[in-house]
């Protein structure tokens, strides 16, 4: 079990991440449920998929459920909100070969500005630094997982960090294994909460470190597609995801959300 300083950013999201922490200890066994540190989810569709969403999201403050087809939204949301919850949607974003090939063709055309040098989270990164990331990551709208999943000793990823010459995080791009072990979605992981601090927007940064971290998963850790919610009306990310090959697909993250419980009615960006 963590501690409550392995957590960090505001009181919400502290909160949030101590529920989906103490529920993912009791359901990790269980093959219906896909985690990266954020929430419990549904990994795909189940039988009766609006009640198990319901549960997962009155214990933590939401859940999303991934593949779950964009022709069956409405229905379900209809039901959620029949049944007093509120709901939200981020489209599901994915790619496979391609993305590793457009990566890979990134890399072999653009370089991270000079001034920047890249890092990646692990056990000895100090908490100040995490902080700092994670203070970006917040800044951006993005939300954050609890610091063992950005060191990379749970949960089995990487979060890389484009820091300025003073040391200070300017970029973060993650991704993180999530899917059960026996789906055939094993080898689909998390990529994503994508961040660049507003002055340092439109050299690339986010791109190149985006193509570093699809690099790596697939090289070094047998990742072979990657996935990723995007907001319908996120430009910026949906332009950034497409030049890296992970595109929209017939499938959307279909978020069951308890306002409540979460203190807000949206999970992240
Ligand atoms: C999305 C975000 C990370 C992009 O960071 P960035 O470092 O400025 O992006 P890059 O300079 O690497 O641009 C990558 C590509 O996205 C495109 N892009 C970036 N911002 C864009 C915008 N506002 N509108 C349209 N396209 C945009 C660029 O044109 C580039 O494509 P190109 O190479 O074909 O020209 C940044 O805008 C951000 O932090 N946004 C807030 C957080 C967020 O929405 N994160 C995504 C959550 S999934």
């Amino acid at each position: 079990m963590q501690t409550a300083q392995e957590f960090f950013g505001t009181p919400e999201n502290i909160a949030a991440m101590g529920r989906s922490t103490a529920l993912w200890s009791l359901l990790r066994g269980d093959p219906r449920f896909a985690y990266y540190g954020r929430l419990v989810a549904l990994s795909q569709p189940v039988e009766n998929t609006s009640d198990v969403l319901i549960s997962l999201a009155r214990l933590q403050g939401a859940s999303p459920c991934y593949f779950f087809p964009k022709s069956g939204v409405d229905t379900l949301f209809a039901e959620l909100e029949r049944k007093g919850l509120s709901a939200d949607r981020h489209e599901h974003f994915q790619g496979g070969e391609s993305a590793y090939m457009a990566a890979r063709a990134t890399l072999a055309e653009h370089h991270l500005p000079p001034d920047l040098t890249v890092r990646i989270l692990d056990g000895n990164t100090p908490d100040s630094v995490l902080a700092e990331v994670i203070q970006l990551m917040e800044s951006c709208g993005v939300m954050p997982v609890p610091a063992s999943f950005l060191r990379g000793s749970q949960g089995n990823g990487i979060c890389l960090v484009a820091c300025d010459p003073h040391g200070a995080p300017v970029a973060v791009a993650t991704s993180i294994f999530m899917h059960p072990a026996e789906s055939d979605h094993a080898n689909t992981v998390f990529w994503g909460m994508l961040a660049t601090r507003p002055d340092r927007r439109g050299e690339k940064v986010a791109l190149v470190l985006g193509a570093k971290v699809i690099v790596h998963m697939w090289e070094e850790k047998g990742a072979r597609a990657f996935m990723t919610g995007v907001r319908q009306d996120n430009a910026s990310s949906t332009a950034l995801c497409n030049r890296l090959g992970v595109i929209d697909t017939e499938f959307a993250y279909a978020v069951c959300v308890d306002p409540q419980t979460l203190g807000r009615d949206s999970v992240t960006k």
